[in-house]
């Protein structure tokens, strides 16, 4: 069993401030550090430290942050088939406030060059069972890895974040949406037209699974609706924790879901099979945000059984 990450590394440059500043303010950082993220990076990581074996394709600068990023993947077991490219490595600045909050500026260098897949890439997601893609690298990698996978029976599970207008051809490829509710309003409305009753999450959720595929709706600390078309949405509930900084905890759900649906050994995506994965999902998010920083608080896979036999 194995799973192909394809997306974007960055070097996290993370300010903790009392809060994020308004246009035209400036404030003052409490503290200030440099961590591994990306939400490739974080997707691979999170699904290596769930006991997925994990392919990360990725692009990164001949630089040093190049070199730290893949050195601290290969240390977390992830395989990477890296391409290094003459822009430098990808920055995210990140101000993180008291509430555990934050906002991100993408400055994506490196990973804007990952447009096309070689033949080693295909050939990867092509053998592989599960393929985790998201938005922070160009669309035209996105799409053709999500071919190569569609055409070998891999199962593609697809964070639409950022959030952009998803083209016809990538759905038709797409198993499991994995979106947070900001994003699946934006999918909703201005890329595809539902009508929604507003505030109403399970409505939303049904409605986007009617594009085709299965949808997991993550709603922060009240956990994730889990919607399979045709069925009626199951809510996921959050684990009580305090959040202390939630910088990748989606992408954590994201990984965490993709290594327990790469474990499961019939892999048909039905409810039973999708909420169970969702609650693994849900616990590895809820470790993470008790921590700082993206890929240095994802948990291992003791960490996340460890908290379901104590809660
Ligand atoms: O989702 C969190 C990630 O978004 C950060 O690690 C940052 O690099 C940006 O990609």
């Amino acid at each position: 069993m194995s799973t192909v990450v394809l997306g974007s590394a960055n070097r996290d440059l993370v300010y903790r401030v009392e809060r994020i500043p308004s246009p035209g303010e400036t404030v003052l950082a409490g503290h200030a550090t440099a961590v591994a993220g990306g939400k490739g990076n974080n997707q691979a990581t999170a699904a290596a430290r769930s006991g997925a074996k994990v392919t990360f394709i990725v692009a990164l600068g001949t630089d040093e942050p190049g070199d730290r990023l893949a050195a601290e993947a290969t240390a977390a077991g992830i395989t990477l088939q890296e391409r290094r490219v003459t822009e430098p490595t990808g920055t995210a600045i990140i101000t993180v406030d008291d509430n555990g909050e934050n906002a991100i500026v993408v400055d994506s260098g490196a990973n804007r060059l990952l447009e096309t897949l070689n033949v080693k890439e295909t050939a990867a997601i092509a053998a592989a069972d599960v393929l985790v893609l998201q938005l922070e690298t160009p669309l035209s990698a996105v799409i053709a890895a999500a071919n190569a996978a569609n055409a070998a029976s891999t199962t593609v599970v697809l964070n639409a974040s950022p959030i952009q207008p998803l083209p016809a051809e990538l759905l038709a490829c797409v198993d499991v949406l994995i979106v947070n509710e900001h994003e699946a309003r934006h999918l909703a409305a201005h890329t595809h037209r539902i009508q929604t009753q507003h505030g109403d999450e399970n409505d939303l959720a049904s409605a986007l699974s009617k594009l085709g595929p299965a949808v997991i709706l993550t709603l922060g600390p009240r956990g994730a609706i889990v919607c399979v078309p045709g069925e009626p949405p199951a809510l996921v509930p959050g684990r009580n924790v305090t959040a202390l900084d939630t910088t990748g905890a989606g992408d954590t759900f994201c990984g965490a879901l993709a290594a327990a649906l790469d474990q499961e050994t019939n892999r048909a995506l039905d409810l039973g099979t999708l909420v169970r994965a969702a609650e693994f999902a849900t616990t590895a998010a809820a470790i993470s945000v008790q921590r700082h920083g993206a890929v240095p608080s994802i948990p291992t896979l003791e960490e996340i059984r460890h908290f379901h036999s104590v809660n």
